[in-house]
């Protein structure tokens, strides 16, 4: 017989992160330029995201190209850019069929135009959908997040409009890129090393880390299942003891 007490199945994560690393040595594996490691992640992302349903997951956030990216060569950072406006264009239709919305998280003004623009067709196009969110962090950097939000919220408070005796982490929350997004459960990262490199500093406060070796282009929709199924057999305390 069925143990009324049994506790209920362990929730998958709602919000799964990502730090999608390994594309430059994927390549150069292959005796490839970087940018071919860089075109075979940008088919993962399509497999993950189009996983993230069956799995549970709601939302989904991938680290596209960070503040730091921009020190790579000229000849990768406009190849990754390309690849973007390609991304955008070629995938708009799919995400629209599948109910993604998509947001970009990061700062727009060092992006350029057509880019830009781009990017906020497709945060149109796509805003009524709620299958999957799917969040891409397009030069984004946390300290530069909570940099470019502290600054909103002091304007906010010189003009008067903001009590600066009121503001505590939630007022400061609502000033970041993220502000609509709840805190990821969960965040990957692949190909081996174990470190954040300045992603969602403040979102993940409460996460759950899995650092897995595969390099990206090689991440499937498999591996992907089994760690989020690691997850939900995990308990989270979020400070607390267990009850
Ligand atoms: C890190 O690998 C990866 C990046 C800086 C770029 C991530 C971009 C993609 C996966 C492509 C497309 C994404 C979207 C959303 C369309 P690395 O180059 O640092 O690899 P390495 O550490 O082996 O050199």
């Amino acid at each position: 017989m069925k143990d009324m007490h049994s506790p209920p199945p362990p929730a998958g994560p709602n919000h799964v992160a990502i730090i999608m690393d390994g594309n430059g040595r994927w390549a150069q594996q292959r005796g490839r330029p970087r940018l071919y490691g860089h075109h075979a992640g940008a088919r993962r992302v399509r497999e993950i995201v189009e996983a993230c349903p069956d799995l549970g997951v709601k939302y989904l956030t991938v680290f596209a190209f960070s503040t730091e990216n921009w020190k790579r060569t000229q000849a990768e950072v406009s190849g990754l850019m390309a690849l973007f406006k390609r991304y955008i264009t070629r995938e708009a239709q799919t995400l629209i069929r599948n109910g993604i919305c998509v947001r970009f998280i990061g700062d727009r003004m060092k992006l350029d135009e057509t880019l830009v623009r781009l990017m906020d067709e497709l945060e149109l196009m796509t805003a009524d959908n709620d299958v999957v969110n799917l969040t891409i962090a397009l030069n984004y950097g946390g300290r530069d997040e909570v940099a470019r939000a502290t600054k909103r919220l002091a304007r906010e408070v010189a003009a008067g409009r903001i009590d600066p005796e009121t503001v505590d982490a939630e007022t400061l929350a609502r000033f970041l890129d993220t502000y609509v997004l709840p805190d990821p459960d969960l965040v990957i990262r692949t190909s081996g090393e174990a470190r954040i490199s300045n992603f969602l500093l403040w979102q993940s406060a409460y996460s759950e880390y899995e650092f897995v070796d595969t390099l990206w282009p090689d991440f499937t929709r498999d591996e992907f299942a089994k760690v989020v199924g690691r997850f939900a057999r995990r308990e989270r305390r979020f400070g607390a003891v267990p009850g």
